[in-house]
């Protein structure tokens, strides 16, 4: 399987996933031979064994537990109104922490996924949003994507 075809296969198990589907966990784990790498990159499930919060972190996880996890997800794992921002789609070399200003302060046009677009985030102040890209980052890490 080429890496682009793994890569939207990825993309797509994210989104059933996204959308609550439990058994695609089943089917990943029967598809194993092909989808390794995709396993591979996926985010802890949700209510999994997730580290407990860094001090340093705490701030931007309580800023992004009130503005962003309605649609992003406890922990960044995505909900049916977003995508995850634990994925590889969002790796820092991919979307650079300014990405996550311009997204707050003027939304984003759907683009990588089919939730629509993301409307702009009032009452967000930029010192909030670099406590949120901090924390979002340290999620990634723990999910080894860096
Ligand atoms: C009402 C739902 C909603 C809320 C609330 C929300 N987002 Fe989003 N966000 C989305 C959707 C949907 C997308 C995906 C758009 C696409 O690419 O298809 C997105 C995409 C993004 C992106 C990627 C931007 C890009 O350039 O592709 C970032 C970064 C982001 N959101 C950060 C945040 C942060 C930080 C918060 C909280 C302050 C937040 N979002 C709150 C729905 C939301």
């Amino acid at each position: 399987m080429s890496i682009a075809r793994a890569w939207v296969m990825c993309e797509r198990l994210d989104r059933l996933r996204a959308r609550g589907a439990r058994s695609v966990w089943a089917l990943v784990a029967g598809a194993a031979a092909g989808m390794a790498a995709c396993v591979g990159e996926a985010p802890p499930p949700p209510g999994g064994e997730a580290a407990v919060t860094p001090a340093a972190f705490a701030e931007g996880e309580r800023r992004y537990d009130a503005t962003c996890a309605a649609c992003h997800g406890p922990r960044g794992t995505g909900t049916d109104r977003g995508p995850p921002l634990v994925h590889r789609v969002y790796e820092p070399s991919h979307h650079g922490d300014a990405a996550f200003l311009v997204a707050v302060r003027q939304g984003v046009r759907a683009h990588h996924w089919r939730f629509g677009d993301m409307p702009p985030v009032p009452g967000v102040s930029e010192p909030d949003v670099v406590a949120i890209v901090a924390y979002v980052r340290w999620l990634q890490r723990q999910a080894g994507i860096d």
